[in-house]
């Protein structure tokens, strides 16, 4: 038998998923909750790190290959949206060539990921960043 205390749970669980559905797009609620690419890669040929204003910490690793990115992967001890920047743009970027990817800004990633709230926009940009250390690494 259900209890009380169980709907409250689920009355609560539904209404979070709610919030979440309001304020992000789907594209940043899939890469959250089934991030691409996370974790490290070995002897990376590019390499960035940067902790960003709000102290989260973003990694990349980049192998390349006939100067186009073959891997990229990223690591994160950031918020779901750091995570779903550090997915979709490890993806964004496997199969372009290093001059392409040193065109990619924030704004190209905010739209590619349907926009986020303005609290959350320095998200983007940390992955950015981070993307262009890596880059600059190589
Ligand atoms: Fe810190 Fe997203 S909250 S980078």
């Amino acid at each position: 038998m259900e209890s009380s205390l169980d709907k409250f749970t689920q009355d609560l669980q539904k209404q979070i998923m709610e919030e979440v559905r309001r304020d992000y797009s789907k594209t940043v609620i899939d890469h959250w909750m089934n991030p691409r690419n996370f974790g490290k890669l070995d002897n990376p040929d590019g390499y960035g790190r940067i902790t960003g204003p709000c102290g989260d910490t973003m990694e990349i690793f980049l192998k390349i290959k006939d100067e186009k990115i073959e891997d990229a992967h990223f690591l994160t001890d950031g918020c779901g949206t750091t995570i779903a920047c550090g997915s979709v743009i490890t993806e964004l970027i496997k199969g372009k060539t290093i001059e392409q990817v040193k065109q990619i800004t924030s704004d190209n990633l905010l739209k590619k990921i349907g926009g986020l709230p303005p609290l959350d926009e320095h998200c983007v940009v940390l992955a950015t960043n981070t993307l262009q250390s890596a880059i600059n690494n190589l």
